[in-house]
């Protein structure tokens, strides 16, 4: 930490360095401090900001070796120019490099030299040796792996005068850089023989030597097909320590699709945590993500939804989630379509609150502990999606109970999720026209269930308990046998915990409408009903055609 300090003072020293109080930002301030699809490092404690301005190039930094307040933030930046080489630029890359270099390579609008590489180091630029680089190109994603020195690029698209060649499709290449030899290799990583899509503004994260790619916007080399947006119910994982690539469906919580949010790490290692963006593919498309955090548990390709405390920081898109002690900042990107956000929000990862300030910053993330097997590159087992055809099912997706025929079984589970989505409808509406909370949406009875359907003897489960990796009966799941455990609190998550939790708190805030449109609270139980079980049990197509012209789900 003291190492730090000097650090800043000898970098303050060298250069004249702008401190930028929020609240009294002038509009040039703003001006430079208005980034979005920015790329970050942290280093020592200094989180620096590269990119993201077509007019500044300016690396914005905030300090937080005592940590950040909120509430009292000095945004800096160098105010030195480093020469006609080196042009602002939007969706390039930056990685932590050897000693204090921090390589970045310019996306959208900059320049030779900065499509190939660069050093930023301690305020001043220079270009790095480079062997063999590829074609330039933006929105790609890179990451650091610790283990071999390498960062791990994958997908993007080619630019051509250091603008994006529109004719081109995303590039579905995998690539490293080795940040000692300096030196370019294309990965060619066995694959289940399926055309890989490519991804444009997706996001990928690099966790013990596998890297999760999801999002973003898929390009098929058939010109006819590309553009679908990808949703979260499938992740592409390339395998480092195999060399493997495939794309493996998502269990549990899946959130709504979504582009510009942005992903941090949680503390335990293993999980990827999401906020924010921009709502696609649904009847909210284009509408801001609500205040939800999701997490997504690599280890089984797992989502689960949050539940957090403290006031979040409401809409935000194409921002930065950093990684400091426990807590995840958010920074710049944009609070609407046109404004942009000057604050900071910090999100507290081990009390899931979100806070002010913080003053701890060792690094507290734990070293994972467990790794997702990917399925066989040989297994048939495919789940393709429009935005990718070599979707495999996740090795963990619970094997299907049987149901006792009598004509009932196999459309059982399909009419019990609309049963109960519809039955959760009326009742969250009657609670709400109620005004009463003395009922608890967390128990309630099933549908009328056929006298002799594995289901009917005991309907007083609780609504939303469904955990995948409990699946006892799957010969795949690591976690069997644990019976025992299956409804304790340690551990085990369920539907009903951060949702009750989260309907208390919103029950009053959420105003009853008369248009007969559903709030915002049932659109949300409606989207998760619809991850409770496989993406395609009820499609989005489904769910218009259950509603009339008003909105309102027809009465069945
Ligand atoms: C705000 O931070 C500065 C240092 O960055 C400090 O000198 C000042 O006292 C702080 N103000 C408040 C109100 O905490
Ligand atoms: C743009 O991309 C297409 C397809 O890859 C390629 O054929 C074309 O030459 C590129 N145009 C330029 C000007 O680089
Ligand atoms: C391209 O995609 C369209 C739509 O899926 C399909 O009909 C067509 O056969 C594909 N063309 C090739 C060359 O694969
Ligand atoms: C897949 O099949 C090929 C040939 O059938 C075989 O050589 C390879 O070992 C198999 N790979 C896996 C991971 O089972």
């Amino acid at each position: 930490m003291r190492i730090t300090g000097r650090f800043v003072r000898a970098a303050l020293a060298a250069i004249t360095v702008l401190p930028t109080l929020i609240s009294a930002l002038s509009d040039v301030d703003k001006n430079t401090l208005s980034r979005q699809y920015a790329s970050t490092v942290t280093k020592k404690n200094i989180i620096r900001f590269f990119g993201g301005s077509s007019t500044h190039l300016e690396v914005l930094f905030l300090d937080a070796t005592d940590g950040l307040n909120a509430n009292n933030l000095t945004w800096q930046w160098p105010d030195k120019s480093p020469g006609s080489d080196f042009q602002a630029f939007t969706r390039g890359v930056a990685f932590a490099g050897n000693n204090d270099d921090i390589l970045l390579q310019g996306g959208e609008g900059s320049t030779t030299i900065m499509e190939n590489l660069v050093v930023f180091n301690n305020n001043n630029w220079r270009q790095a040796p480079a062997i063999d680089k590829p074609a330039a190109a933006a929105f790609m994603t890179a990451n650091l792996n610790p283990l071999d020195n390498s960062a791990y690029y994958f997908g993007g698209r080619l630019l051509n005068n250091h603008q994006l060649n529109v004719t081109a499709t995303s590039l579905n290449t995998f690539r490293k850089f080795d940040i000692i030899k300096g030196r370019w290799l294309i990965i060619e990583p066995a694959t289940n023989g399926i055309e890989r899509p490519g991804r444009t503004a997706h996001t990928s994260n690099l966790i013990n030597n596998q890297v999760f790619i999801m999002g973003g916007v898929s390009g098929f080399k058939n010109a006819s097909r590309a553009g679908p947006s990808a949703d979260f119910a499938s992740v592409l994982v390339y395998d480092i320590s195999t060399n493997t690539a495939v794309s493996v469906t998502t269990l549990g919580d899946i959130p709504p699709a979504r582009n510009s949010y942005s992903t941090a790490l949680g503390l335990d290692g293993h999980s990827i945590v999401i906020y924010g963006g921009i709502l696609v593919g649904g009847k909210d498309e284009d509408k801001a993500a609500p205040s939800d955090v999701y997490v997504l548990d690599t280890c089984s390709l797992t989502w689960s939804k949050q539940s957090t405390k403290g006031s979040a920081p409401g809409s935000l898109n194409s921002h930065n989630a950093i990684n400091i002690n426990n807590y995840m900042v958010l920074a710049l990107g944009k609070t609407n379509d046109k404004d942009y956000n000057f604050n900071i929000a910090i999100l507290d990862m081990a009390q899931w609150k979100w806070v002010s300030t913080f003053t701890e910053t060792e690094d507290t993330i734990q070293s994972g502990s467990c790794k997702f097997e990917l399925p066989s590159i040989n297994a048939t087992t495919f789940s393709p999606m429009n935005y990718d055809d070599g979707v495999m099912i996740n090795p963990l997706t619970p094997v299907k109970k049987k149901v006792d025929s009598k004509g009932f079984g196999i459309g059982f589970g399909i009419l019990a999720v609309v049963l109960i989505a519809v039955g959760a409808y009326f009742y969250v509406k009657r609670v709400r026209n109620k005004k009463s909370r003395t009922l608890n949406p967390r128990w309630m009875r099933s549908a009328p269930a056929h006298t002799n359907s594995g289901y009917s003897n005991d309907r007083d489960y609780p609504l939303f308990v469904y955990n995948k990796e409990l699946d006892a009966d799957n010969i795949n799941n690591p976690n069997v046998p644990r019976t025992q455990t299956a409804f304790a609190t340690n551990d085990v998550r369920t539907y009903t915990a951060s949702d009750h939790e989260q309907w208390e708190q919103e029950l009053n805030s959420d105003a009853a409408n008369s248009n007969g449109v559903a709030s915002s609270r049932n659109s949300d139980i409606w989207n998760r009903m619809r991850g409770l079980n496989d993406a395609s049990v009820i499609s989005d197509e489904e769910v218009q055609r259950n509603r009339t012209n008003n909105g309102r789900l027809v009465d069945l």
